[in-house]
């Protein structure tokens, strides 16, 4: 069957190829994290508005032959949607994908990570943005930072490698945690990832706890450096990695406000729990590709609105010039 799969390179007008799908399955989520959820809560769509299983089959079908060859599943929280197993099972055979991960906050993966890695999973990033206890209540409503620490050994346990560590940076909320998330990465092979805090759900907070990632980088260069970049690898997307020498694990820097460069690195569309295709988090544009599903579209129809997509994939965003009006997209409707 892989010998019969014709796959080909998809290229944007400015020659970035793209190879990687974010693939939200749900826009629900069992927490509520400030950076990510509005003030005043987020609408869910119904859930028939969703994308089914088979209708996701369908278009990561499409994507893979378009040599979107690496699937990332998000939400909200992928591991709130009912049959996420089956459905990873089934992504994992789709011909063309080669690599499969997960970005989940970590709160149901202790019961699931063995089962996601039979079905086929790769990896899993997780969200950890502090590891005190009632730290973890204020930034994500929940009291739950135990089950995550416990989602995160089941996931290294299972062998879902690496376990990836996202901490979302914010001054005065948990920036003083930098320095002991990298130190994680001396003993333990985990990549602990620092992003900067994007005005997505709450802009007034944005402004005074955004903190660029040099600033980061500084303070952990002072405590563990120097910090050894890491030559790119095939799974760092926009991330620039670095090493604590002799450490077990990376650090990694995603630098979507500071870092000119950023979008230039970008090789990836999105697919939003609703069937909606965008090529950029931060552009509102999007391709209906649920609409077309329920329509009865052939393939050819999908390649078609994936051309679209990359066709409109904007050069650069100006997020920090004009935060307020891309306010108007949340993550957890995107999926990170
Ligand atoms: N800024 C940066 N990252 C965000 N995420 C959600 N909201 C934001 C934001 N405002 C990312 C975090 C989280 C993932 C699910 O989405 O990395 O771990
Ligand atoms: Fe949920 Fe992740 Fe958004 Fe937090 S950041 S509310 S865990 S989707």
């Amino acid at each position: 069957m892989g010998a019969e799969l014709r796959v080909f390179e998809s290229r944007d007008p400015s020659g970035r190829t793209i190879n990687y799908l974010r693939l939200s399955v749900t826009d629900r989520c069992n927490l509520r994290c400030g950076y990510c959820v509005p003030p005043g809560g987020v609408e869910w769509a119904a859930r028939h508005h969703h994308l089914t299983d088979d209708e996701i089959l369908r278009v990561v079908g499409v994507a893979a032959r378009r040599g979107l060859s690496k699937i990332r599943v998000t939400g909200g929280e992928p591991l709130v949607r009912p049959g996420i197993v089956e459905l990873v099972a089934r992504l994992a055979r789709v011909p063309g994908v080669t690599d499969l991960a997960m970005t989940t906050n970590g709160l149901l993966l202790a019961r699931h990570a063995e089962a996601l890695r039979r079905a086929g999973l790769h990896r899993v990033n997780v969200s950890l943005d502090t590891m005190d206890r009632d730290r973890f209540l204020r930034i994500t409503g929940r009291d739950a930072l135990r089950d995550v620490l416990a989602g995160i050994e089941a996931a290294e346990r299972a062998g879902l490698a690496p376990v990836k560590l996202n901490m979302v940076v914010q001054r005065g909320v948990n920036d003083d945690e930098c320095v002991a998330m990298a130190r994680l990465t001396l003993d333990r092979p985990f990549h602990v990832r620092f992003i900067e805090y994007m005005p997505v759900a709450d802009f007034e907070s944005w402004r005074a706890r955004h903190m660029s990632n040099s600033e980061v980088q500084a303070l952990i260069d002072r405590e563990l450096g120097p910090l050894r970049p890491v030559a790119r690898g095939g799974h760092d997307g926009p991330a620039v990695v670095y090493r604590v020498d002799g450490a077990a694990g990376r650090l990694g820097f995603i630098s979507a406000i500071s870092d000119e460069q950023f979008c230039g690195r970008c090789n990836r569309v999105r697919l939003t729990a609703d069937g909606q295709l965008r090529s950029c988090l931060f552009s509102s544009g999007e391709l209906d590709l649920r609409g077309a599903l329920r329509s009865g579209c052939g393939d050819d129809a999908l390649h078609e609105l994936f051309e679209r997509a990359l066709a409109a994939k904007p050069f650069a965003h100006d997020l920090a010039e004009a935060p307020q009006a891309q306010m108007l997209v949340t993550m957890i409707g995107i999926g990170g």
